[in-house]
């Protein structure tokens, strides 16, 4: 038997919600074929696109499928072909993509009926393998599609809404290197002042008003953190960061970094998508940065594909 899915990009954090918040996006996307293999292993091919490892262990759809094949005692093994689209790296959710595809791949062609928030479980495996720490908020919307909610502790809960019907997303990958997900979560304060943390507790209190009230007004005015995201852009790891912000003000859109970086996010009316994507394009180039500028909007969770 032999499958193939499509797993989406996604956005954590939207500004204040750290490990919280997360966006499924409808454009890009990665591409994972599976295939049963009568051997209790995992082979790992890419076919196009961004080089991953091939190593299963160190590849986050390998070591997902490892771990399900070897933890549910399962009969056979997998072989996953790869069309790797979501830089890695980039704050998209590339790695979490490829763990998506492969514990939903894994679920079907073994037929093992496991629900979404298990399939959560088993994907933030692959979280480990880039990030050091099973953060959940970019297999959580790649797996559920649209806004999510992650809520670990103590036990995991996920909360999904649709985005307003009009709200456009643009995201802009500036041509950087930002290192490692682990080196960015090192740099984040362990403790906040309480002022921060009531900024941030009601920005996210707006945002999540702002989707279940399908009012992108809010949505934009929530995107707005005052611990992670400058701590990072004082780490180097978010270029031209305040200048983004301001120009988001300017074209009363949200902006906020995408992940851990170095993309950033802008949430904006889909009628005016093309017009934020322009101003973005045009200010990265007027520093130096090419660009990568995807014009989308918020998207389905992992599905199977022809
Ligand atoms: N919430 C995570 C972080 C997302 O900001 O480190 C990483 O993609």
């Amino acid at each position: 038997m032999r499958l193939r899915v499509r797993a989406p990009a996604t956005s954590a954090n939207l500004g204040p919600g750290f490990d919280v918040f997360g966006l499924a996006l409808r454009e890009p996307y990665d591409v994972v074929e599976a295939e049963h293999i009568p051997d209790r292993r995992v082979e790992i091919e890419v076919l196009e696109g961004y080089r991953v490892p091939t190593k299963p262990e160190e590849n986050t759809g390998g070591y997902v499928a490892l771990r399900m094949i070897e933890g549910l005692g399962l009969s056979g093994g997998t072989r996953l072909r790869i069309w790797k689209r979501i830089k890695p790296g980039s704050g998209l959710g590339s790695s979490a993509a490829t763990a998506v595809a492969a514990a939903y791949a894994v679920n079907k062609l073994f037929d093992l009926g496991l629900g979404r928030e298990e399939l959560v479980k088993y994907a933030a495996l692959g979280e480990l393998v880039s990030a050091g720490v099973p953060h959940l908020d970019n297999v959580a919307p790649a797996i559920y599609g649209g806004f999510v909610i992650v809520c670990q502790e103590p036990e995991l809960r996920i909360y999904s809404i649709d985005p307003p019907p009009d709200l456009g997303v643009v995201v802009v990958l500036p041509d950087v290197e930002k290192g490692s997900t682990k080196r960015a979560r090192e740099v984040v304060p362990r403790e906040v002042p309480l002022r921060s943390l009531v900024h941030n507790v009601a920005r996210a209190t707006i945002l999540v008003a702002g989707m279940a009230l399908k009012n992108i007004n809010m949505v934009k005015k929530g995107m707005d953190d005052v611990v992670v995201e400058p701590a990072r852009a004082r780490a180097g790891i978010i270029p031209e960061y305040e200048e983004v912000k301001r120009l988001g003000e300017e074209l009363d859109a949200g902006i906020a970094v995408s992940g851990a970086g170095p993309a950033v996010i802008c949430v904006i009316e889909k009628d005016r998508r093309n017009l934020a994507a322009e101003a973005l394009e045009r200010f990265y180039a007027s520093r130096g940065y090419g660009a990568q500028v995807y014009v989308t909007e918020p998207g389905p969770g992992v599905t199977e594909i022809e």
